[in-house]
């Protein structure tokens, strides 16, 4: 399978660089990060989980983002994050996303297996890439006040490299999205990544794409170093969404301004000033 995904995760791969997945499930944050990918000439993936997916409609998002690429004339991966239902995944393929992600991080390894091996299946058949998850990825970007992260961030939670091994020659996945420290949410930075067990399990998935969830609030040097040890792919979402959220709080109470769109403009450049930051800690800028 040679699709629009794999081209640019190659390129990342032999560049020693990451391209940053951003959720979005607004107009606003599709502005943002479209308007950060053109001004550092940066190919990027735009993520939607399925409640974001549900809350724009799918048949919204994907010809949204079709269209700012076409425009804008960057390269853009559409990714359908945390699918748990098989079913939500084949719609967001027929629908036209390049990519999905089927999270059987809560499941037993056999039940996982199988369920990722039929998303494999329907998925390359239409060129359609699949990252698989096998530890569930702690933590949450829907909550940023959890201030300690130690009830997480234990080892025996981490993932196993055999274990990966096993699961990505049975099921296929192009990509793995293992736990290795990187929580979902800020949780005050003190997330940090295990970085040994990166490393030997890249070196038991050589032809296997990583992925890093978790992109907020993990140390920049640790980033860095997940980098050069072959993640080729990070997630970001809670970082973009506080700034979002802080900016907005902040435009409505110092302004009687009541035009939706002139209010947004501050929240949607804090949101791009967040994306910018990433795309050039990932290494992606100047990519196109
Ligand atoms: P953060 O909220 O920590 O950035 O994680 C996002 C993510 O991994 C989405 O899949």
């Amino acid at each position: 399978m040679t699709n629009k995904a794999q081209l640019l995760f190659d390129k990342a791969n032999a560049g020693k660089y990451a391209i940053g997945a951003f959720n979005s499930a607004s107009l606003e944050t599709i502005k943002a990060i479209t308007n950060a990918a053109k001004k550092l000439s940066s190919p990027v993936l735009i993520e939607a989980s399925p409640g974001e997916v549900q809350y724009v409609g799918i048949k919204q998002l994907v010809r949204l983002v079709r269209t700012y690429e076409e425009e804008l004339q960057i390269p853009i991966i559409l990714n359908l994050d945390h699918g748990t239902d098989v079913d939500v995944l084949k719609k967001g393929i027929d629908e036209g996303f390049d990519y999905v992600h089927f999270d059987g991080g809560k499941l037993g390894f056999d039940e996982n297996v199988k369920l990722a091996r039929e998303v494999v299946e329907y998925a390359h058949k239409r060129g359609v890439m699949v990252e698989g998850e096998m530890d569930h990825i702690e933590g949450s970007s829907a909550d940023h006040t959890a201030e300690n992260t130690s009830q997480y961030a234990k080892s025996e939670l981490f993932t196993k490299p055999e274990k990966a091994k096993e699961f990505a020659e049975a099921t296929g996945v192009d990509v793995f999205a293992s736990f290795i420290g990187n929580l979902h949410g800020i949780y005050a930075n003190q997330k940090h990544l295990d970085l040994e067990r990166l490393h030997e399990i890249k070196s038991l998935l050589p032809h296997t794409y990583l992925s890093l969830h978790g992109g907020s609030g993990i140390f920049d040097e640790d980033v860095t170093e997940a980098i050069k040890l072959g993640i080729i792919k990070v997630n970001v979402n809670s970082e973009m969404r506080i700034a979002f959220k802080m900016t907005l709080q902040e435009v409505i109470n110092s302004s009687n301004e009541i035009a939706v769109y002139k209010f947004m403009e501050k929240p949607i450049a804090a949101v791009q000033k967040v994306v910018e930051y990433k795309i050039k800690l990932f290494g992606s800028s100047g990519r196109i």
